[in-house]
């Protein structure tokens, strides 16, 4: 089992403090959920744990099995089994999606044990099948011209070759309509095991009629303010925020507003 411990951790984007003192641990085998309004944080955490370098640590830490993920430079993140889908992917013109992928999952092997073409391709084929994606979106350059929903189709797509052991997933579901809200949960359920763990980021309720997280967080004011099992993001879609933010006291959740 692995286990990721994010314990206090405080961020700055440009001298403006946006995270203040998330507590959060997630182990593989387990779904967590991140909810809560526009402007409370989310965007920012999912940039810090994969160490974007706009988004200042100033307190806490983040482990990965007792390593410090604070230590490491982006791309020994992502070779540690850390993946972050965003919430706006870029586009890069000149790379194809598949050299990509193919870098990507060899990055994460030892030199000489690289995936064989042929096993990458029918991998690659019978991965964009269950996602129904076109075939040929493996040799188009990154995201360069893929509608909104492509590109969130790709992130998954990215993931399921990666298999990365923690995935952050930031609003994968926005503008997606229902058939590829269902594919994409597909893809997400069949990463579901004993060496994968996922946190969800989202501000609506329906991408988890698809899939059943085993923890749902609220996030306000640069924190985590509650934590629950699946009946927690239930309450959330029926009864809204407003009653948490009576909980807490507060009438703004968004951060740059004093607790
Ligand atoms: N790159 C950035 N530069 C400046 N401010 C930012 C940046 N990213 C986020 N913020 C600010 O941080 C706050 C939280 O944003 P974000 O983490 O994206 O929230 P959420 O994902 O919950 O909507 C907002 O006030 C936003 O304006
Ligand atoms: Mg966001």
């Amino acid at each position: 089992m692995s286990t990721l411990v994010i314990k206090d951790l405080h961020v700055e984007i440009e001298g403006k403090q946006i995270l203040k003192g998330v507590n959060l641990s997630i182990n593989t085998s387990e779904i967590h959920a991140i909810m809560g309004p526009n402007g409370t944080g989310k965007s920012t955490l999912a940039s810090a744990i994969m160490g974007h370098p706009k988004y200042e640590v100033t307190q806490g830490t983040i482990e990965l099995d007792g390593e410090d993920v604070l230590a490491m430079e982006v791309d020994e993140r992502a070779r540690a089994g850390l993946f972050l889908a965003m919430q706006y992917p870029s586009e890069i013109s000149g790379v194809t999606n598949a050299d990509f992928m193919r870098s990507a999952m060899n990055a994460r092997r030892e030199e000489g044990n690289e995936v064989s073409l042929m096993k990458f391709i029918r991998e690659l084929d019978s991965k964009m099948e269950t996602l129904a994606m076109d075939q040929d979106m493996a040799q188009r350059y990154l995201n360069e011209g893929f509608s909104g929903g492509e590109k969130k189709r790709n992130e998954i797509l990215q993931m399921m070759m990666i298999k990365p052991t923690f995935a952050v997933l930031d609003e994968i579901d926005s503008g997606l309509d229902i058939d590829a809200l269902k594919v994409v949960s597909e893809g997400i359920n069949q990463m579901k095991g004993e060496n994968f763990g996922c946190l969800i980021i989202t501000h609506y309720q329906r991408l988890l009629n698809y899939i059943t997280p085993d923890h749902v967080h609220v996030m306000m004011q640069g924190r985590v303010v509650k934590s629950g099992g699946p009946e927690l993001a239930h309450k959330l879609e029926a009864e809204g925020y407003d009653w948490i933010k009576a909980e807490l006291g507060i009438e703004d959740e968004t951060v740059g507003q004093e607790a």
